[in-house]
């Protein structure tokens, strides 16, 4: 619904590298052209290297997930978000801040990083990682001009979730936020300790992130990442590899995307049939 926004084809559009794949299949399929900066766990963006590609290149617009961006878990610190922001509004460049997991802070108590803002910020969020999975109603929060413009465009009714979705997540939404995702959070920081504990033993790297969904895996040297997820796929498990999350395609072969999000079984059944896969000496 915002590709509009990104009209000048010659310009280029940052990414985050990872990046979410949703969002990269959406820009490809608009044959953007991508401008990749690096995040990292756990150091986060490197906000020079963002400088000087947006000074350099020109880009009209960047998607960021500075809320426990997906699959790193990275969060941006506030005066990372300020200077974006104020970089944003220097060289006329829309910020797309996906914060669909901003709720799934795991800390205790959550921080207090305020929004990615500005006057060329937007932000769009999803009721598909905070409240159910099935429930795939997303927003957008911008100015009244472009909120407008947006309700009058046909595309709208088309990419609108049916009308019983929308109320559903409308009254859900009027419940205090907290007393909903309570539950929600202990299991999920409970399933994220289990499955960092089960990962310990592989020799495998990774970050234990403060909040999203998934650990961001680096697996041992000479280990592909592909050809690992394509033998526990053979097996029955959905892992990702880290190439779809890159803007080439190409590069982040030795990373994996585990979700935390099963329970402390399924996750130990996972782990086991990883390890089996990889060849790891000590599996089960
Ligand atoms: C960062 C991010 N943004 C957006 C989405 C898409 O959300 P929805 O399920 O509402 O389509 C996802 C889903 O995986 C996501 O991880």
């Amino acid at each position: 619904l915002l590709d509009h926004l990104h009209t000048d084809r010659r310009s280029p559009v940052v990414v985050e590298n990872p990046t979410y794949p949703g969002a990269l299949a959406v820009l490809r399929a608009r044959r953007a052209r991508l401008l990749a900066v690096p995040v990292t766990a756990p150091g986060g963006w490197d906000i020079a290297r963002l400088t000087d590609a947006v000074r350099r290149h020109g880009p009209r617009l960047a998607y960021l997930m500075p809320d426990f961006h997906n699959p790193t878990g990275a969060h941006m610190d506030a005066a990372t978000r300020r200077t974006t922001a104020a970089l944003a509004d220097r060289y006329g460049m829309t910020v797309l801040a996906d914060e669909t997991m901003r709720d799934l802070d795991l800390r205790t108590p959550p921080g207090t990083e305020p929004h990615l803002a500005g006057a060329r910020v937007i932000q769009i969020g999803s009721a598909s990682k905070t409240l159910w999975s099935g429930l795939r109603i997303g927003w957008i929060r911008a100015g009244a001009e472009l909120v407008r413009q947006l309700r009058l465009n046909p595309l709208q009714a088309q990419l609108s979730p049916p009308p019983l979705e929308q109320l559903i997540a409308a009254e859900l939404l009027g419940v205090p936020l907290p007393d909903l995702l309570a539950d929600r959070r202990d299991r999920l920081r409970a399933q994220r300790d289990h499955l960092a504990g089960l990962l310990t033993a592989t020799g495998w790297t990774y970050t234990v992130p403060d909040g999203g969904l998934t650990l961001w895996v680096r697996l041992g040297a000479g280990t592909s990442a592909t050809e690992l997820a394509a033998r526990a796929a053979a097996r029955g498990l959905a892992v990702t590899p880290g190439p779809h999350f890159a803007a080439d395609r190409t590069t982040l072969t030795r990373h994996l995307r585990l979700p935390f999000t099963a329970t402390k079984e399924t996750l130990t059944r996972a782990v086991g049939l990883l390890r089996a896969c990889s060849g790891s000496p000590e599996t089960a």
